[in-house]
């Protein structure tokens, strides 16, 4: 079994997963409030995963290591510019070398889109995708579900506001697919060079997306506000920017909007922040903001993920 995509998974097979998400997140929590080691499992005893990042990570290769480890896996971490990749070697003959070793699943992130469905279909493995391209990144959608379930004990009618670089955004694309599969809505903001053409159709069914050009009314009547930071590295032109400065004003979560939002409003954030950029630093760090819930939340999501993958090959 893969996971490649939101794309493939029904809303039972969601909720499935953060269902069991759920559980690991409290265990790890009540853990934690008494001091006591988090319990680690036997579920995946005898299973090697290799991490295989043709890109930065911190949060999503840090926390695939850790839900291994929790689960009794063994992990090896592969950084694609230290690897043979750099001497010509190709993607295949890298995942059929890794594979040939005898580990069973492969969590690769890689700056092309589809470049972890290309493998899937040719590699006994199990393939996870932890970001491709600016199509998807599944984990990050259901750990952004798992943070938002969690405060309001549901997602069907919830609102969800996703901010900033949307083209490039391989987390707003996996989130308005997560969310249009659980009743939510998006509200989709950026300046009109970071918004993709038919933005409004990339969600599960029509009329699951609304698109805005302006930032306080995206943000009217919302449940939560998610602030994407701008990928300058997939830019294809330092102009569809012209100021960081006008950028914050105009679309950034600033202190003085984020004090405006009504109670209950949440401030999330996949990470990496540009502090003062899209998220003032203050609100990052503010009662509102879940994020470092959110980074909380990827290990438990990633366990239950890494566990369905034996399960449902068996
Ligand atoms: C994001 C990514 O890599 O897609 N980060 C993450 O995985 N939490 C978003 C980003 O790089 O801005």
């Amino acid at each position: 079994m893969h996971l490649l995509g939101i794309d493939a998974l029904s809303r039972e097979a969601i909720v499935r997963l953060l269902d069991r998400a759920d559980t690991y997140f409290n265990a790890a929590r009540e853990a934690k409030a008494s001091s006591a080691p988090i319990a680690t499992s036997r579920a995946l005893a005898g299973r090697s995963v290799v991490n295989l990042f043709f890109e930065a990570s911190t949060r999503t290769r840090v926390s695939f290591e850790v839900a291994a480890k929790r689960l009794g896996a063994d992990v090896v971490n592969v950084a694609a510019q230290a690897s043979s990749v750099s001497k010509g070697e190709t993607l295949l003959d890298t995942v059929k070398n890794l594979a040939a070793m005898g580990t069973d699943v492969l969590v690769m992130r890689h700056p092309a889109s589809g470049a972890p469905h290309f493998v899937a279909g040719r590699t006994p493995l199990h393939v996870v995708n932890a970001g491709d391209g600016a199509h998807e990144h599944p984990t990050q959608a259901l750990l952004d579900a798992l943070t938002l379930r969690r405060h309001k004990g549901r997602i069907e009618g919830l609102r969800v506001a996703i901010c900033g670089d949307i083209l490039h955004s391989r987390v707003a694309r996996s989130n308005a697919l997560l969310l249009g599969k659980m009743g939510a809505k998006v509200h989709f903001v950026a300046p009109r060079t970071l918004l993709p053409a038919a933005a409004d159709e990339l969600g599960a069914h029509p009329g699951d997306i609304e698109v805005f050009d302006d930032f306080d009314m995206a943000i009217r009547g919302v449940d939560a506000v998610m602030l994407l930071r701008i990928q300058n590295e997939r830019l294809a032109s330092l102009s569809m920017v012209p100021s960081t400065a006008e950028y914050a004003r105009t679309f950034g979560l600033t202190a003085a909007r984020a004090a405006a939002l009504p109670d209950g409003v949440l401030v999330m954030h996949p990470g990496p922040i540009n502090r003062g950029v899209e998220l003032a630093g203050g609100v990052a760090d503010g009662a509102r903001s879940v994020v470092l819930e959110q980074v909380e939340a990827g290990v438990a999501v990633r366990m239950a993920v890494l566990e369905s993958l034996f399960e449902a090959a068996a």
